[in-house]
């Protein structure tokens, strides 16, 4: 399993014309420069057409699935080096990376630099990018990035004490991450009960007692009405928590689910952040109808947006997503977080001045819904426990929460 990673800490990417294999970490710093290396996919059509690797800045990429090269390697070797000229490096991904590394082995006795990405696609969408979003002496935020998915979550840290908003699969990698930091686990809160993917809410305030907070509406699955079956505790709207200096503040904020909330925090020296998980995005917004309920529930996103999050929060406010749909979202720091007032005029989901027509636009762009993200909601308040292969299979791809462009 890869450890949570900071990219200001991690090595400089080896020389890829000498490297045989490189692991996660290393190809995501690859990505977030310039660079010149073909990447080459060697899975079926299918698992490639569902999600692949990109970045900042995403390779050029060749798909050829991997039993081209038991049929006809002459011919699959010189598809491969009419992109890769001249040198030019291959990396090359498969779903465990086992085919991967035959692949680049018969590359190299070709003559073509080669490295195989251990654990592949599995490894790749499993691995967590950390960054300091703001580090202050008084208060400290973190973004923890698991980048194949498009899934963000956030840590606040303030007099050692620390709270994780929407935590992500691993739990373990937060803890560890905390304990570098000498702080303690005093908050895990979940926007709403997630449809794409795990959340460790639960299973992180089993293990260090620290409580775990979930709206009561979304501790309902919205399909078959079943209540949860595990612990958490009860948000409402207006609650507050405090956190070292840091305050924090429940925003009710339905629409995406019945009962996501967003987490206003506001620090000592004014800055405020916005936690709103699957409600506001970088661009676009989110989907209303993964409970089924997408005609009911749209109207809802608008009377949240343009009521709650105008008169709510703070303008100034650093808007933290819980996902976004591209690496283009974020800063040049890496960061998905923007103002909340600068979001208005350019997220272009949010240009509407009517109710009917912001209805109208969101009934017509609902992406497709993966049929795993019903179970994914019941593993997430407690009434399914799959085992890792099958939480594996349930997470695959990138996130689809937000309304297609
Ligand atoms: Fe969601």
């Amino acid at each position: 399993m890869s450890p949570i990673a900071s990219p200001a800490m991690t090595s400089v990417a080896p020389n890829l014309t000498k490297a045989t294999e490189i692991d996660t970490e290393t190809l995501y710093n690859l990505l977030q420069q310039p660079n010149d290396f073909l990447l080459l996919d060697v899975r079926n059509e299918d698992e490639f057409q569902l999600w692949r690797i990109e970045g900042p800045h995403t390779p050029a990429t060749l798909h050829i699935p991997y039993f081209f090269f038991l049929e006809d390697e002459a011919e699959a070797v010189a598809r491969v080096a009419a992109q890769a000229p001249a040198g030019r490096p291959v990396v090359v991904v498969c779903a465990k990376g086992g085919a991967s590394d035959y692949v680049a082995e018969r590359l190299r006795e070709h003559g073509i630099p080669a490295a195989n990405l251990m654990g592949g696609m599995v490894e790749w969408g499993d691995f967590y990018a950390v960054r300091p979003a703001v580090e202050r002496p008084a208060y400290q935020v973190y973004q923890v990035d698991r980048v194949a998915r498009g899934c963000v979550s956030w840590v606040f840290i303030s007099r050692g004490e620390a709270a994780i908003v929407d935590p992500l699969r691993y739990g373990r990698r937060y803890l560890d991450f905390l304990a570098d930091r000498q702080a303690q686990l005093k908050l895990i809160l979940d926007t709403h009960a997630h449809a794409d993917h795990i959340s460790t809410g639960a299973e992180l305030a089993q293990a260090t007692g620290a409580p775990y907070y979930l709206h009561p509406y979304d501790a309902i699955h919205p399909f078959d009405m079943v209540p949860a079956q595990m612990a958490y505790h009860m948000l409402a709207d207006g609650q507050r928590f405090t956190l070292g200096e840091l305050t924090i503040e429940v925003i009710h904020t339905p629409g995406h689910t019945l009962g996501q909330v967003n987490f206003l925090v506001t620090a000592p020296d004014g800055e405020a952040f916005c936690c709103t998980g699957d409600n506001l995005f970088i661009e676009s917004f989110g989907r209303p109808d993964l409970g089924g309920q997408g005609e009911r529930w749209a109207p809802i996103v608008y009377d949240t947006i343009f009521g709650i999050m105008k008169t709510r929060v703070p303008q100034h406010a650093w808007i933290l997503p819980g996902h976004y749909a591209s690496p283009a979202e974020a800063n040049a720091a890496g960061l998905y977080m923007k103002r909340l007032r600068d979001l208005w005029r350019e997220n272009r989901g949010l240009h509407f001045t009517d109710k009917q027509s912001f209805v109208d636009y969101v009934l017509s762009h609902l992406p497709y819904m993966p049929p795993q993200y019903v179970e994914i909601k019941r593993v997430n308040i407690g009434l399914s426990h799959p085992d890792v292969d099958t939480a594996d299979e349930l997470e695959l791809g990138k996130n689809i929460c937000a309304l297609e462009a």
